[in-house]
């Protein structure tokens, strides 16, 4: 039973952007959109019925992490991944490859896959194609990831080639080991800040039967001199017919680029991590809330805005809970920063489907552009 189905309702004439819904085997979301990174089986700090009224359609959560702890085989026992959690919405899981690059002890890498040392309790780990598949189908996600190499920053040429070498052949086993059922299997386009590189990648990936394509290796530490003409590259090669992801991506001005550029799907940690830090995206620009300048403002942290946080607290009460360590402070700066994640994307949305998403794209690039938080 494929329920997956990705369609596009709508072109921008003025630039790469698309108007799309995709459907799984639990639910649909409109396109572009951003998942909300919920790592470890939950999205920290958020209850299932907090990221609905925030807006929240889609989750992404990790093979590495939990595959480790508690085990992916217990959470098939368990009824998957989505009774684990009470998610009842379509879930993306990543492959565990980028996380092992940053998180864990990497003893190993080889030909057919990885060998490290968990960041938990120290264990040696072999992770693979044939693993990464079989982890995300004991979760049952939706959308699953094809295991791939993400290639640092900096790395040379050659280093570069022979790391999306790899990730080519993993893409290989990875379509081999993947069963199908309710889940579709996306490919990862690496090629690092390499023009020639990234064209090899579409080439040699987009000629695979995968249900979706990823543009992976971006946001690693380069700058956003480098990272903006790659993915204006390298999106607009990718299908037409098939929904495009920009892993791991961004700030509300990488966000309004990237889908100028043609990427309907990202996720990031930065509106979760950036509120349990203190750090607001508001409509008028970042707010630090920890700052002396808020004790005793009445205001709202965004006037523009409609969540529960901006619709009863002020400045001064999440100034007041964020010192004093409370974790309430957290979860009401997180609930702000997922909605406005989500009402960036409702209004991307909006502004393509009323021929007027440049201005748009304009007007966040002045709040946000010059920003890097
Ligand atoms: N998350 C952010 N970038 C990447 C990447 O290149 N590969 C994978 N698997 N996940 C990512
Ligand atoms: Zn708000």
């Amino acid at each position: 039973m494929p329920l997956f189905k990705f369609a596009i309702s709508k072109k921008d004439r003025d630039s790469g952007a698309r108007l799309g819904r995709l459907e799984t085997a639990h639910g649909g979301v409109d396109t572009p959109v951003f998942m909300a990174v919920g790592t470890q089986g939950t999205v920290k700090g958020m209850t299932p019925r907090q990221l609905s009224d925030c807006g929240v359609g889609m989750v992404l959560g990790n093979t590495y992490h939990l595959m480790l702890r508690p085990g992916s085989e217990r959470i098939a026992q368990l009824g998957g991944l989505h009774r684990f959690m009470a998610w009842d919405g379509p879930i993306l899981t990543d492959s565990g490859g980028f996380q092992v690059f940053s998180l864990a002890d990497l003893t190993k890498r080889d030909d057919r896959g990885v060998t490290f040392r968990s960041h938990i309790d120290g264990d040696l780990i072999r992770l693979d194609p044939e693993r990464s598949m079989k982890v995300q189908r004991d979760l049952g996600s939706d959308v699953v990831m094809a295991f791939d190499d993400c290639t640092p920053y900096p790395a040379d040429h050659a280093a570069t080639r022979a790391s999306m070498a790899l990730t080519h052949r993993w893409a290989d086993h990875s379509l081999n080991y993947f069963q199908g059922g309710h889940q579709s299997l996306f490919g990862i386009v690496q090629g690092g800040m390499y023009a020639d590189l990234r064209d090899a990648s579409v080439r040699e990936l987009c000629a695979k039967p995968f249900a979706g394509f990823a543009v992976g290796g971006l946001s690693v530490g380069e700058p956003k001199e480098l990272m903006y003409p790659i993915l204006r590259h390298t999106a607009p090669q990718l299908p037409e017919d098939k929904p495009r992801y920009l892993m791991g991506v961004g700030t509300p001005a990488d966000l309004v680029n990237a889908v100028s550029a043609g990427i309907d799907m990202f996720d990031c940690v930065m509106p979760t991590r950036n509120a349990r830090n203190g750090y607001a995206f508001t409509s008028e620009g970042p707010v630090s809330i920890k700052q002396a300048a808020h004790k005793d403002s009445d205001l709202p942290l965004d006037p523009n805005c409609d969540c529960y946080t901006c619709t009863r607290f002020t400045r001064a009460y999440l100034n007041h809970i964020y010192r004093a360590g409370e974790i309430l402070a957290s979860v009401l700066m997180t609930l702000h920063n997922l909605s406005f994640y989500q009402n960036l994307m409702a209004n991307m949305r909006r502004a393509i489907a009323a021929d007027r998403f440049p201005a748009f794209k304009e007007q966040i690039l002045q709040v946000y552009g010059a920003r890097d938080i």
